[in-house]
């Protein structure tokens, strides 16, 4: 039996046209690979790197989760998050504001163990009572000069194996620029944006009302469990995506033994990993 290795890749979001911010969304990924990896490192568990790397990502006003989410058409943030352990065990929010790091509040919901889901006021009432601070919402709303930037990206995520062998996957996202109020992407939902079983575990980004109806997270870690390796079944993933939804987006992947894979049919896709300690590897 091969040994699992601890290992992390995270995704700034599948969309196009970076330009001048390329190089500073790289540095975040690679930031927030970081910061899982040292937890990674120092014992702690998938769950807790996930979380970590994924807050990383959403206090970045680069990434269009947290600070510097999208806004919807009434000018406001609603966002989206979620994270799930290979035991099965899930958290998730969705259409919530006012919570700096939305994907905290969802590891209070998988901590508390009674629902997997809880959407707006609701999910603000439970971070109160869980401790997590509400802040002003405009205090997500970032400069006016990312604003045309921002409407080509979308979401953060994470996957990460620890040394038990542990997986999780987590993700985050403000949704797609001038939603309809109420609107709840893939990100949220079990299966579709975020999945993790004893297989492997996937974080997706892009359109999500394609990826929604091909449960493109879980579908990816059925690829795992029917033999494929992470990247080829990341690729195939994404292609049937593309053929039964003509939609674009992108995927991470983490197996139990620490091998990843990745696959997006958008022009670009921001991702950093770190495996077994080796030198982190960024891709555009
Ligand atoms: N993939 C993020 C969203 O559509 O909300």
């Amino acid at each position: 039996m091969v040994a699992p290795r601890p290992a992390i890749i995270v995704h700034g979001g599948a969309g196009r046209g970076s330009g001048e911010w390329r190089e500073a969304r790289l540095a975040g990924c690679l930031k927030a690979a970081a910061i899982g990896w040292t937890a990674l490192e120092s014992g702690r568990t998938a769950l807790d790197a996930v979380g970590e790397a994924v807050a990383a990502l959403e206090d970045d006003p680069l990434f269009n989760a947290g600070t510097g989410s999208s806004l919807n058409r009434a000018g406001e943030v609603e966002m989206d998050a979620a994270l799930m352990s290979d035991t099965l065990e899930a958290g998730a929010v969705a259409s919530v504001a006012g919570i700096r790091n939305p994907i905290r509040l969802a590891r209070k919901i998988l901590e508390d163990g009674r629902h997997v889901l809880l959407t707006g006021r609701g999910a603000c009432d439970f971070a109160r009572q869980a401790g997590i601070p509400l802040v002003p919402p405009e205090t997500l709303v970032t400069q006016a000069q990312h604003e045309r930037w921002k409407q080509d990206h979308g979401t953060v995520g994470c996957v990460a194996v620890d040394r038990e062998g542990h997986l999780a996957a987590g993700t985050s996202t403000g949704g797609t620029p001038r939603k309809l109020p109420g609107r709840v992407g893939d990100t949220p939902l079990i299966g579709c944006g975020t999945y993790g079983n004893g297989d492997g575990a996937a974080s997706c980004t892009g359109q999500g009302e394609a990826i929604i109806k091909v449960v493109l997270a879980k579908t990816s870690v059925d690829q795992l469990t029917s033999g494929l390796a992470p990247m080829e079944a990341a690729r195939q993933a994404v292609a049937l995506l593309a053929r039964r939804t003509g939609g674009q987006a992108g995927v991470i992947l983490v197996d139990r033994l620490g091998v990843v894979g990745y696959a997006h049919n958008t022009e670009e896709m921001p991702l950093c990993h770190i495996i077994g300690g080796e030198e982190p590897v960024t891709v555009f």
